[in-house]
Order: structure tokens, then C-alpha cells, then sequence
């Protein structure tokens, strides 16, 4: 039987670096009606449960050092705890989210006057777009989703504001609406997914880009494993996700477990409540 290679030498390759997050407080938080297959309204879910979750990731992301932004919960919007979808900011310019389902069609315009507030160079989108949801930034590309929610003359109108190349990537499974439920950036560089939730074409453009990528296997998919947020060193991740876990460990990453369980029940992780401001 052979060594792995001593975890020591792999985590001195995983430096971290400081963050900015916007994320919205669940406290109109309900299943109310079903967007995504996740979603059971005679099901339902419980607001203060969602809460209780909500600030225990608030609290991983602040004992990491990184800085916790808050934007205004709204009454009706019970989604709007996913600030993931609310924009794409990359570089202090605001891309706006355009729902693809009327049912959060007003979350758009809240985040995205958040950011007009604050002076923030801000675009209305033209097309339909979920924000980070879809788009997830790397150093030198953009990586993002189409199939179930984001159109891809979003990704011409996102590459086109923000400057950097995006590379649109098709989603084939509908429990994996979004980009961010099946794919996390590690770093700039390099990244972790779950491949079956990919099209043939697209699966080969992330072995050619990622040939050293995370590979995740169903089950951390189905428990919303991939819907992580690493600050380049420390991976936040649910803790159902034990296979995954392990081989991020192995690969010399810091895991911090959480319990959203209230929150999948929408079909959202912690990525889903964490809108990177960079
Ligand atoms: N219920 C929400 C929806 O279907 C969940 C969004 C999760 N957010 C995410 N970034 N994947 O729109």
C-alpha cells in the first residue's frame, strides 16, 4: 500500500485571502411556492430554523476574517436570502440579476439599488440572468451556466461590462438549476464539480481547463456539496458532504462544516447565500 502524499507540503500551496460578502438575514424565509425541484410548498420550511442556520455561516464566514455586508430582508421575497443571485460584481462594477421566474422578479432591482447606493457602477441587465447563481468569477475567465435559468446572451452582455472572458457551460440535470450547485471555484485558478450535472461538450471544456479539478461524486452533489464557498484555503461547505470533505482535506484545504438544512429545502447552500463583492 502506498503514502499519500504528507498533507503538510499540500496546505502551504493554499494561501487565503480576505473577502467582502453581502448576505440577507432569512427572516421572511417560507416554501411557498416551487421553482426548482428541491421546492415542496405542502412541505413548507421553517423561518427561525432557516435563521438560527443563516447566522451560524454568518459567524464561520466572520471567525475567518472575512467582512459580512447585510442588505434589507423584504417581506414576499422568501428567496431573498440567496444573495447569490441578486448580482455578479467583479471588480467594483455591479451586472445585474433579471429573474428568470416572476415569483423573484423584484429581488433584482433591491440588490441591485443596494449597489447604486452605495456607488457602485451598476447595469441593468437586458437579458435574463441569476447573478453568482450562474456566474462564478475565476483570475482570468468567468465561468457560466445556461440550461434552466440564465440566458446566454447574458454571458455576451456579463463579458462584454465586466471585461474578462466568460465560458458558458451547459447544466443537464434540473436538480442542478444553477451553476453554483454544481461547481465551486477553489481559487482563481482551479476548481471542484460534479461532472453528470454537465453536458458532454461542456464536461470536456472543464477537463480541458481543470485538468486537476475535484471531481464529486453524487452523493455530495445530491446533499448540495457543491454549493461551497473557499476563500482559497478554507472551503465552507455543508456537512453532509463527507466525500468530498475528505478529499479536500486530502488536498491539504481547511473544511468548515455547516447545517443548512433548512435552506435546501429551497434548494440553496451556503454559496446560495453569499454574494462576493470583489
Ligand atoms: N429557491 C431558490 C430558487 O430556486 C433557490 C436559489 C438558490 N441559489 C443559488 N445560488 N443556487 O431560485
Amino acid at each position: 500500500m502506498t503514502l499519500l502524499p504528507s498533507p503538510e507540503t499540500a496546505t502551504s500551496g493554499h494561501p487565503s485571502t480576505a473577502r467582502h460578502y453581502l448576505m440577507c438575514r432569512p427572516e421572511f424565509f417560507a416554501v411557498s411556492y416551487s421553482i426548482n425541484p428541491w421546492m415542496d410548498p405542502a412541505r413548507g420550511a421553517d423561518a427561525a430554523t432557516a435563521v438560527r442556520q443563516w447566522e451560524a455561516l454568518r459567524q464561520a464566514y466572520e471567525s475567518l476574517g472575512h467582512t459580512v455586508s447585510l442588505i434589507d430582508p423584504i417581506e414576499g421575497l422568501p428567496d431573498m436570502v440567496f444573495a447569490a443571485n441578486g448580482a455578479l460584481v467583479v471588480e467594483g462594477r455591479v451586472y445585474g440579476a433579471r429573474f428568470a421566474h416572476r415569483e423573484r422578479a423584484a429581488e433584482g432591482p433591491a440588490y441591485l439599488r443596494w449597489f447604486a447606493d452605495r456607488g457602485y457602477e451598476t447595469l441593468e441587465a437586458s437579458f435574463t440572468n441569476e447573478g453568482e447563481g450562474d456566474y462564478l468569477t475565476l483570475d482570468d475567465m468567468i465561468l457560466a451556466g445556461t440550461g434552466f435559468r440564465t440566458d446566454v446572451a447574458a454571458h455576451m452582455e456579463a463579458q462584454e461590462f465586466l471585461g474578462r472572458p466568460v465560458v458558458t457551460l451547459r447544466l443537464v440535470d434540473p436538480r442542478f438549476y444553477h451553476l453554483d450547485t454544481a461547481l465551486f471555484p477553489l481559487d482563481g485558478r482551479n476548481v471542484a464539480y460534479y461532472p453528470e450535472a454537465f453536458s458532454a461538450g461542456s464536461r470536456r471544456v472543464l477537463e480541458r481547463l481543470f485538468p486537476d479539478a475535484v471531481l464529486a461524486s453524487a452523493a455530495d452533489a445530491e446533499v448540495l456539496g457543491l454549493n461551497a464557498v473557499s476563500d482559497g484555503r478554507n472551503v465552507v461547505v455543508n456537512v453532509e458532504a463527507t466525500g468530498l470533505s475528505l478529499e479536500l482535506k486530502r488536498r491539504g484545504y481547511e473544511v468548515v462544516p455547516v447545517d443548512l438544512s433548512e435552506l435546501r429545502k429551497s434548494g440553496g447552500g451556503p454559496k446560495c447565500c453569499t454574494l462576493e463583492i470583489r
